[in-house]
């Protein structure tokens, strides 16, 4: 009897971690042939070597990237234990998944139910569709040109009072404080959690919480069979202080919010139906849809929704833009005569303090250099897997319910068909009439495409303007030669430590 046991498990496991994974596997390669790859783990290696890379690696994507210019695959198939896991490289192929978004639910990085799962990253479906209906006016051109005097308002404040060498903690009290003010205006002003500023704590805590999967094997075997709830099983002593943490973020922002509802019913009283007059920031834009379902009596809009839209927003908006922003400084750092033009080019056409729409338009070597840092180290590579929910087809491809599956667009723009030395860093090659060659348009997509693109791409892209515009003007930015570089991820893939360059006053 025991021995039955013992031979039933036996082939139940096999079945599991082998004839499962491997059966569709193996029906890829016959398939697509040279164009698939495919790389089986009996007990999920690859993972465990990317976590071991983590710690180890100068690049955490170099291998990576190594593997496809080397192969260059149309899709990738692996499995972590029973799950099968395709990346697809092939443009053919990932253009319709992008518009056909509605196939794939991102995976939650952070796992928690209370802080970013219903905010506009992670919500899908119809959810997903009002909310990205009502934030989109927030960031149509005209409401953003309308934030840049702020923007250069919060960057001169900040360049005033710069300490220490944390160059990315500088970049994220900046960043930080731009999605606060787009969102809260001036109410969230020297609001702190934990002694911390309110961006800097929330910064943090999303980066912790993003972090723990790579840093705690225990917890992401956990998050793995248990989903979200495996932070209430036998929590470690750091997992109880996240989740404090988490309730400690929230108490804050819903104090920030009740605030504001107050402010605003005060202002409806004095002027019935007037909710429109107070439309200036995102918070205000969600607190009216809040206060109309309300007097509907529907929950189209909870105030658990507006603090995680907060949440999403400001994990979206702050470390992209602050990371973005820090990459740059490294390559002005590492090409001073690039340096020297670009700061030339700010000079001549910023001359008062703000950089304001006009100017911006006019600042091309800035905005070559940007593409040119975004197109070798976008912080966004690889940002977010997802998970099939239905099976389908994808032209040829049939991709199963329950696969993961990432979007491994950023590849293109490593390949010599389209760019002439792709591996060299030359921010000119922008500057040239058509900088792409045979583009197809899913060549380039640092701020992905289809309808689920980055909602805040033309934001982000004024804001790093500015604030590498104000510190070229007043700094001279070079390498710290006494830190050891690495391309690391915390949330984001990013450059490491955190004060790889420093700002010298001109
Ligand atoms: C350098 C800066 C940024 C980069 C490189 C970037 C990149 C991206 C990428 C690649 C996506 C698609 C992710 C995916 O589906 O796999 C995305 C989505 C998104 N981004 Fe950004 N982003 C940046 C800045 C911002 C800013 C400043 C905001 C807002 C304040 C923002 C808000 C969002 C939101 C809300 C989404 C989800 C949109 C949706 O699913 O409908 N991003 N971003």
């Amino acid at each position: 009897m025991i021995i039955q046991i013992i031979l039933a498990l036996f082939l139940f496991m096999f079945y599991l971690l082998v004839v499962k994974p491997l059966v569709p596997m193996i029906k890829l390669k016959i398939q697509f042939g040279d164009d698939c790859l495919i790389r089986y783990h009996l007990f999920g290696g690859e993972l465990w070597q990317a976590l071991k890379e983590m710690k180890t690696s100068k690049d955490l994507f170099k291998s990576h990237r190594d593997l496809y210019l080397k192969h260059p695959y149309k899709i990738l198939v692996s499995n972590f234990l029973w799950r099968v896991r395709i990346s697809v490289a092939d443009p053919e192929y990932y253009k319709l998944m992008l518009l056909n978004h509605q196939y794939y639910t991102k995976i939650n990085i952070i796992n928690h139910d209370n802080v970013i799962k219903k905010g506009l990253v992670f919500s899908m479906g119809e959810k997903w569709k009002s909310q990205r209906q009502l934030l989109s006016e927030s960031f149509e051109y005209d409401q953003l040109k309308s934030r840049l005097p702020m923007i250069n308002e919060v960057c001169l404040e900040k360049i005033n009072q710069i300490s220490g060498d944390n160059v990315l903690q500088f970049l994220e009290l900046i960043t930080g404080q731009i999605v606060i003010r787009s969102f809260f205006g001036k109410s969230a002003e020297g609001v702190k959690i934990n002694n911390k500023e309110i961006q800097i704590e929330i910064a943090d805590l999303l980066n912790d919480m993003g972090e723990l999967r790579f840093k705690s094997k225990y917890f992401f075997i956990k998050s793995f069979f248990l989903g979200t709830k495996g932070w209430n099983f036998f929590p470690t002593q750091n997992e109880k202080q996240l989740l404090q943490r988490v309730s400690e973020m929230r108490l804050a922002i819903e104090k920030l919010i009740q605030k504001r509802i107050v402010e605003i019913e005060i202002k409806m009283d004095e002027n019935e139906n007037d909710i429109k007059s107070r439309e200036t920031d995102f918070l205000d834009v969600l607190i009216k849809e809040y206060l109309k379902s309300k007097q509907q009596g529907s929950q189209k809009i909870t105030i658990d929704e507006i603090i995680q839209q907060f949440t999403t927003l400001f994990f979206a908006g702050t470390d992209t833009t602050a990371v973005l922003s820090y990459h740059c400084l490294y390559f002005l750092a590492q090409n001073p005569e690039i340096q020297q033009e670009i700061r030339e080019e700010v000079l001549t056409i910023c001359k008062n303090d703000s950089v304001l729409d006009d100017k911006i338009k006019q600042l091309h070597k800035l905005s070559a250099f940007i593409n040119e840092v975004l197109r070798i180290k976008n912080p966004a590579v690889r940002l977010l897997i997802r998970q099939c929910n239905q099976t389908h087809k994808v032209k040829d491809l049939t991709i199963q319910k329950g696969w993961n599956v990432i979007i491994d667009y950023q590849f293109q723009q490593l390949l010599s068909k389209h760019f002439s030395n792709p591996e060299k860093f030359d921010y000119k090659r922008w500057l040239e009439t058509e900088p792409i060659k045979e583009n197809h348009q899913f060549v380039y997509l640092p701020f992905s495409s289809g309808p689920r693109n980055c909602i805040g791409q033309h934001m982000a892209q004024m804001e790093a303007k500015i604030i590498l515009s104000q510190i070229l003007r007043k700094f001279q930015i070079i390498i710290n030669q006494d830190v050891n570089v690495r391309w690391a991820a915390r949330f984001l893939y990013q450059l490491q430590p955190e004060n790889c360059v420093k700002l010298q006053k001109l």
